[in-house]
């Protein structure tokens, strides 16, 4: 890899979407190169005028409305927080009055009116005793392992039950963005170290936190007894229907049972039982193929890959004798343990390996869990899980061997109006709305492959190619899908597909509507009488984003799009306690060109639709994990690749510590930017940052120190 810019394919070409290093160092260049999924599966033209008619999808509508009375208890137990002090019950307080959308080259943190921010965490900051203070001009593998990583994305404050004023944070660290960690000069002399720093930047960080009393931020505890750091080289145990299998074994583990390191952990979601889960999502970047077709369908190339790790580890390399199955070992669900740093990982196989987004539980009625997942890339699809054995409240250990082995779904998504009514502009169709039904088609079932041709194994190490077979639904590269603890409905992120309807590829269908989607959507699912085990669901379109006072083609539930804030490429979700979907951005820069953000979104009532804009981060940043703690007057973010775009000798952000100049940096502090987890708080009377321990290295405080850079306040909404 070089780290000049001149060498970003995708310069010029990211199609409106983000900056072109986000696209190098993320994705690996997915958008520039050929769409993954050719397959013929059922356009969905074919069926929109058959099966359900208006009339039967009316009356399944009709049964899970009348399901919602009783929410929460038909449908379960809430998938996150269910077994943490912050459990959805309600009577949250976060009263805003929504921001302006910010210009996108403004490097702050912008929060409402009444409410400030603060740094929990950031790249670098050291986890244990014995790791050093960060100084990125000393920086080494060994250091690193003991820090913080780099662009933190899913985010967790997971409270201990009893005290209520201590409890882990769980953040994973997606990727590197070599360009802003290394001094270049130094980079070209070092690429061994600077590969294996990157190994150890990627990965979890488990710490420790702790808080005066409710309401008050939350600080980082160096050497808290929880503290753990899993990188790239971490031994994780491969479990479920794959684990021994020959399409896992490598000469470095013959047992096909065991590998080193999770890679591009981006969203995830925490268990009822506390764990958590991270999906391992482009992971293809990493590896060079041997160009088969199996690694085709997952973006895998016979190339140098840009990383160039496979110059310092063979495994990294499928032409390296003994390593041509390492690829199949990644692209799974992880889940960990935060309590015990001495658990070892797991990748579950029952889940299927695709570019996960992330997964999220929820416990049926009859006690199994189901675990939604999505595989973010253009024209993939939309997955669940249905454990075989049930949720036993309190059996941790039990709980523990849920995701291991169950049935394995793809969504198909029809549409109710006909086809001629969906023509890509975003125009909503003559029935008022974007939806229709849909089924859960098996891919596994009883431990079997239900999928023609296909062994169970193959099913679940080449899922992508058993949904093409089964002729699941293309989608628009589905990011996080959520299931709200309240009502127990689906939310499903699809950031954007510029590809979609255009020549050679699938056409536009009512699931996703818009030609060239730029700005992307977010669907609302309701399972067939609140049965989260079952094969049938109804669907609507929530909302088709972009920015309404420049584009036609936007809905939002037929709220007045006068009264919007304006959002694009929804990604992480997440509900506070009144059960408000909360909606993360990864592109508006690029878009709508607004600094990324995060907006609050009424569900229900009146306001259905709603869209208020409550945070953006600074210029280059991505908004990731956010996290509601609303009867706490606090909202967590993860401010993932701060300054993307800029170099090491050029930065475009200083987030979070704002030093402007080198010589004046304080220890531990940078100047440029750090990927850093922010607790953004209510200054209401009784909150406000009162617990600023000496010890606390995570704390520089928020208000953009004398630098001209913005000031992060207020800039209300007219
Ligand atoms: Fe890592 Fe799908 O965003
Ligand atoms: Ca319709
Ligand atoms: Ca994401």
């Amino acid at each position: 890899m070089s780290l000049t810019r001149t060498f970003l394919p995708m310069l010029g070409h990211t199609r409106g979407n983000r900056d072109a290093a986000t696209c190098h160092f993320k994705c690996g260049n997915a958008c520039a190169k050929d769409v993954c999924n050719t397959s013929e599966n059922g356009y969905f033209r074919d069926i929109a005028d058959s099966a359900l008619g208006r009339r039967a999808v009316l009356g399944l509508g009709a049964v899970a409305s009348a399901a919602l009375v009783i929410g929460t208890e038909a449908f379960g137990t809430p998938a996150a927080h269910a077994d943490t002090i912050v459990a959805p019950k309600g009577g949250g307080k976060l009263n805003f009055k929504a921001i302006a959308p910010v210009p996108r080259t403004r490097d702050a943190m912008t929060v409402p009116e009444g409410y400030d921010w603060a740094p929990v965490i950031r790249w670098g900051d050291p986890l244990f005793n014995n790791a050093p203070a960060f100084d990125i001009t000393k920086q080494s593998a060994k250091r690193q392992a003991g820090q913080f990583g780099y662009n933190n994305d899913y985010l967790n404050i997971i409270v201990d039950k009893y005290s209520g004023r201590s409890g882990v944070l769980v953040a994973n660290h997606e990727y590197t963005n070599e360009d802003l960690m290394f001094d270049p000069a130094w980079y070209e002399a070092n690429k061994s170290e600077a590969a294996k720093i990157a190994m150890a930047a990627h990965g979890f960080s488990v710490v420790e936190v702790k808080r005066v009393k409710a309401g008050t931020p939350w600080s980082y505890i160096r050497g808290g007894e929880r503290n753990r750091r899993i990188t790239a080289t971490t031994a994780f145990a491969i479990d479920g229907p794959v684990a021994g299998s020959e399409l896992l074994k490598t000469v470095a583990d013959p047992t096909g049972r065991k590998v080193l390191g999770t890679l591009n952990n981006c969203a995830g979601g925490t268990t009822p039982w506390g764990t958590v889960l991270s999906g391992e999502e482009n992971f293809n970047q990493y590896f060079r193929g041997t160009g088969t077709a199996n690694d085709a369908r997952y973006g895998i190339s016979d190339e140098a890959t840009e990383r160039g790790w496979e110059d310092v580890d063979p495994r990294f390399s499928a032409h390296n004798p003994g390593y041509e199955n390492e690829i199949n070992r990644f692209g799974w669900i992880v889940e960990i343990d935060p309590q015990n740093p001495n658990s070892t990982p797991v990748k579950h196989t029952a889940m299927g390996r695709f570019k996960h987004e992330g997964a999220n539980v929820a416990v049926a009625k009859d006690g199994r869990v189901v675990a939604y997942s999505g595989d973010d890339e253009r024209f993939d699809y939309v997955y669940k899980f249905v454990s075989k054995d049930k949720y036993r409240r309190g059996d941790r250990r039990h709980n523990m061997t849920l995701l291991s082995e169950g049935d394995l779904y793809v969504a198909k998504f029809s549409g109710n109006s006909p086809a001629a009514q969906i023509d890509g502009s975003g125009a909503v169709p003559a029935d008022g709305s974007f939806d229709g039904s849909g089924t859960w088609i098996p891919l596994v079932q009883d431990g079997v492959s239900k999928v023609q041709g296909m062994s169970l194994d193959e099913v679940l190490v080449y899922t992508r190619l058993a949904g093409d077979k089964v002729g699941a639904t293309k989608m628009d590269r589905p990011e996080d899908v959520e299931p709200s603890p309240v009502t127990g409905k689906l939310y499903i992120a699809l950031t954007n597909n510029t590809q979609r309807d255009t020549s050679g590829k699938a056409t536009v269908d009512e699931a996703n509507p818009r030609t060239k989607n730029r700005d992307g959507h977010v669907i609302e699912l309701t399972e067939r009488n609140n049965n989260a085990t079952g094969t049938e669901f109804i669907w609507n379109i929530l909302l088709v984003a972009g920015d309404p006072s420049k584009d036609e083609s936007t809905y939002f539930s037929g709220f007045p799009k006068n009264k919007v804030s304006p959002i694009a490429c929804p990604d992480n979700l997440a509900f506070d306690s009144n059960g408000n979907l909360w909606i993360s951005t990864d592109g508006q820069p690029g878009t709508i060109g607004y600094c990324d953000a995060l907006h609050k979104v009424t569900l229900t009532g009146r306001e259905r639709g709603k869209v208020e804009q409550f945070l953006a981060v600074p210029a280059g940043a991505e908004t990731c994990g956010p996290l509601i703690h609303d009867r706490d007057g606090s909202v967590f973010v993860s401010v993932q690749h701060p300054g993307e775009g800029g170099t090491f000798k050029d930065p475009t952000s200083f987030f979070p510590d704002y030093v402007m100049n080198p010589s004046k940096a304080k220890r531990g502090e940078v100047y440029g930017p750090r990927p850093s987890v922010v607790q953004v708080f209510t200054t209401a009377k009784g909150h406000g940052p009162k617990d600023k321990d000496k010890d606390n290295n995570g704390n520089g405080h928020g208000n953009n120190k004398g630098n001209g850079h913005g000031n992060n306040k207020g800039n209300n909404q007219k």
